[in-house]
C-alpha cells in the first residue's frame, strides 16, 4: 500500500452541492453551513461561484455569502470563476482564492461554459494572469475525467492534456472530476497514472461523484496512487446542472470515516462534521446521503 500519512479534504458542498438545489437556499443558511464546516476543522471550504446567474441562479448570492462568513485563520474559501467578469465581482466580494474549470470532453465544455475546451483555456489565461497580479492562488478542475454524459468514454490522455494546460496557467493544484460518477477504481488508477506521468502527484486532487456508488472506492484508488487531496461534499449534497442524473459528491463524513480508519490524518472532527451535515439536511428537509452520518446519528439517538 502506498497511502499518504496525511490528507487534505476540500469541502465542496456549499458550491458543488448547493448549486444543484432546486429551491433557494437563503444566504444565512449558506453562511451557517460554511462556518460550521470550517469549525469542524476543514482547511478548504469552497464557498460559491461567480458564474453567470442566468446559468446557475443558485450561486447568484455568492458575494453576500463571502461577505458574511466568519473567516477562520488558516482556512481558505475558494470560489469558482468562469471569466474576467466573475473574477472582478469575486475580488470585490473579498475572494482570496479562485478555482477555474475545464473539461476533458468538448461537448461537456460547450454545455457547461458555452465554448470549446481550447477557448475556455484561452479565457482562463487572462483570468489566471489577473489573479496572479492580485496574489490570488488558483485551483483548477478538469471535468468528465472518467466519462462524459454526452460523449461517453473519455481517454486518460485527454484528461492529462487538460490538466497539464491548467497547471501551465498557474494552478497550484488540479482536481480531477468524475462529474457524473461513472468511474470505477481500475479506471481511476489508469487515469491518475496518465496524469501523473507529467505532473507531480502532490499537485493532484480527486473529485468523485457517487452516482454509481463507486466514489469512496475511487477515493481509495486515488489515495493508493499517492493522491493526498480529496474533494467531497457534506451529506453527499449535489450533482451537476449540466450532467443530467448525476448525483452528489462522495460524502465528506464517509471520506473522513475511511481516512480515520486508515490512520490518515486530516485535522477534521467527525462529530462536528456530523453536526454540520445534520444542520443542512434539516433545513433542506432531506435525509443525508452519508452512510457514516446515518449510522452515527442513529447511535446518538
Ligand atoms: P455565455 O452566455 O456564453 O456568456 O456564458 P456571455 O458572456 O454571453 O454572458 C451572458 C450573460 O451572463 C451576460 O448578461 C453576462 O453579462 C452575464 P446579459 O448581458 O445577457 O445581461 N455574465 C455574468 N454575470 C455574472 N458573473 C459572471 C458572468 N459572466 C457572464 N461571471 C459563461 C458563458 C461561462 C459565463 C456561462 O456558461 C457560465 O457561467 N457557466 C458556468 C456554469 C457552471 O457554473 N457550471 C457548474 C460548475 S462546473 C462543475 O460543477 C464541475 C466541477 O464540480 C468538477 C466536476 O464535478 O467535474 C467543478
Ligand atoms: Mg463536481
Amino acid at each position: 500500500m502506498n497511502l499518504p500519512r496525511r490528507a487534505k479534504i476540500v469541502e465542496v458542498g456549499p458550491r458543488d452541492g448547493l448549486q444543484n438545489e432546486n429551491r433557494t437556499v437563503p444566504v444565512a443558511v449558506k453562511i451557517g453551513l460554511i462556518d460550521r464546516l470550517a469549525d469542524a476543522g476543514l482547511q478548504v471550504v469552497e464557498a460559491g461561484s461567480f458564474v453567470s446567474p442566468k446559468w446557475v441562479p443558485q450561486m447568484a448570492d455568492s458575494g453576500d455569502v463571502l461577505r458574511g462568513i466568519a473567516r477562520k485563520p488558516g482556512v481558505s474559501y475558494p470560489v469558482l470563476v468562469p471569466n474576467l467578469k466573475g473574477l472582478e465581482v469575486a475580488l470585490a466580494a473579498g475572494a482570496e482564492e479562485i478555482a477555474v474549470f475545464s473539461a476533458a470532453s468538448e461537448t461537456f465544455s460547450r454545455k457547461n461554459t458555452n465554448c470549446s475546451v481550447a477557448e475556455g483555456l484561452e479565457r482562463f489565461r487572462d483570468v489566471c494572469d489577473a489573479a496572479r497580479r492580485h496574489g490570488i492562488p488558483i485551483r483548477g478542475y478538469v471535468s468528465c475525467v472518467l466519462g462524459c454524459p454526452y460523449e461517453g468514454e473519455v481517454k486518460p490522455g485527454a484528461v492529462a492534456a487538460v490538466a497539464e494546460q491548467l497547471m501551465a496557467l498557474g494552478c497550484y493544484e488540479v482536481s480531477l472530476g468524475d462529474t457524473i460518477g461513472v468511474g470505477t477504481p481500475g479506471k481511476t488508477r489508469s487515469m491518475i497514472e496518465a496524469v501523473t506521468r507529467n505532473l507531480p502527484v502532490d499537485r493532484i486532487a480527486g473529485h468523485f461523484h457517487d452516482t454509481y456508488g463507486q466514489a469512496l472506492a475511487n477515493c481509495y484508488a486515488a489515495l493508493d496512487c499517492g493522491v493526498a487531496v480529496l474533494d467531497s461534499s457534506i451529506a453527499g449534497l449535489g450533482g451537476c446542472p449540466y450532467a443530467k442524473g448525476a448525483t452528489g459528491n462522495v460524502a465528506t463524513e464517509d471520506v473522513l470515516y475511511m481516512l480515520n480508519g486508515l490512520g490518515i490524518e486530516t485535522g477534521v472532527d467527525l462529530d462536528r462534521l456530523i453536526d454540520a451535515g445534520a444542520y443542512i439536511c434539516g433545513i433542506l428537509g432531506r435525509e443525508t446521503a452519508s452512510k457514516t452520518a446515518r449510522a452515527l446519528l442513529a447511535k446518538r439517538a
